[in-house]
């Protein structure tokens, strides 16, 4: 496909790859909303990006920047700052990154996922919940209109092993934020530290409307565990999602009234579309036809 025209995905920050994988001298080429990219840092270490036409002819140069252990790039003028996540600053947290994952589906479709707790006895068994422990209680979804995000919490539900630092199952705390339409974080109850939380978070940078590339990252209390060990807990509780993500239809988010039937569980997912609806997003939406 060619370039979106859709402005509010054009006019906002997006994810196009992790800080480390940048080098220098090493030209980087990526897709961004339908666009292809060039990314390339240079001797001074500034990264640059351009866009490029299919020919390969450098076109624009689209303004960067390098935070959360990832760069981000705009195709148009956002109307506002990249998000924070001020739990970046606390240098007592393990960040551990997890790499990309190329994921046959839209961006919107694995935020709306990660944001899925009644899934977890089902597809995450054992691990983030099971049988016949599947309730979820009542809890708080909302926009929070001064912000421009979307907030779920007094989440609280059974988990079996929650973190790989968790030992046993117990009752498990989670906060939902969802920070851009394409970017959101969790935080859920830490087992090492129980006055803080720890966080996993997701940056999807929207490749083609049915593409994209799924960054995942920790901040985390845990002095147990080697990074390879929490990347490979991570990688195996997200790769079975993504045979779910990849054979959803329709395979763009509905935003119209009707298109799929919700139950209280989803109410986290339920304010995400009316706030996708209130922007105006299209790219990876299904629309009514
Ligand atoms: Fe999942």
């Amino acid at each position: 496909m060619t370039k979106t025209t859709d402005p509010v995905a054009i006019n906002d920050w997006q994810v196009i790859g992790r800080i480390d994988d940048f080098l220098k001298g090493q030209p980087k080429q990526t897709r961004l909303l339908g666009q292809s990219l060039v990314a390339e840092r240079h001797k001074n270490g500034d990264i640059k990006v351009h866009e490029i036409s299919e020919l390969g002819e450098t076109l624009r140069s689209c303004p960067v920047q390098e935070k959360f252990g990832h760069v981000w790039t705009t195709l148009g003028k956002p109307k506002r700052e990249l998000f924070d996540i001020p739990e970046f600053q606390q240098i007592d947290r393990k960040y551990v990154g997890c790499g990309g994952v190329m994921v046959k589906a839209s961006a919107l479709r694995v935020v709306e996922n990660f944001l899925d707790i009644g899934h977890f006895p089902y597809v995450h068994t054992d691990f983030l919940g099971s049988e016949p422990l599947t309730e979820v209680k009542d809890y708080k979804a909302e926009i929070r209109i001064d912000v421009d995000e979307v907030w779920a919490d007094d989440i609280s539900f059974h988990q079996d092993k929650a973190m790989l630092s968790a030992t046993g199952g117990k009752a498990v705390e989670y906060m939902y934020r969802v920070v851009s339409p394409f970017n959101t974080v969790l935080y859920k109850t830490c087992p090492e530290k129980p006055e803080e939380w720890d966080i996993i978070g997701l940056f999807a940078q929207p490749l083609e409307e049915n593409l994209c590339r799924v960054y995942a990252f920790m901040l985390v209390f845990d002095s147990q565990n080697t990074e390879t060990d929490l990347i490979h807990f991570q990688q195996m509780i997200f790769f079975q999602d993504i045979i779910i993500l990849e054979n959803q239809l329709p395979v763009g988010v509905p935003l119209y009234d009707g298109a799929e039937r919700s139950i209280k569980a989803d109410k986290t997912q339920l304010q995400f579309r009316k706030w996708l609806k209130q922007k105006g997003l299209q790219f990876g939406t299904d629309q009514e036809t």
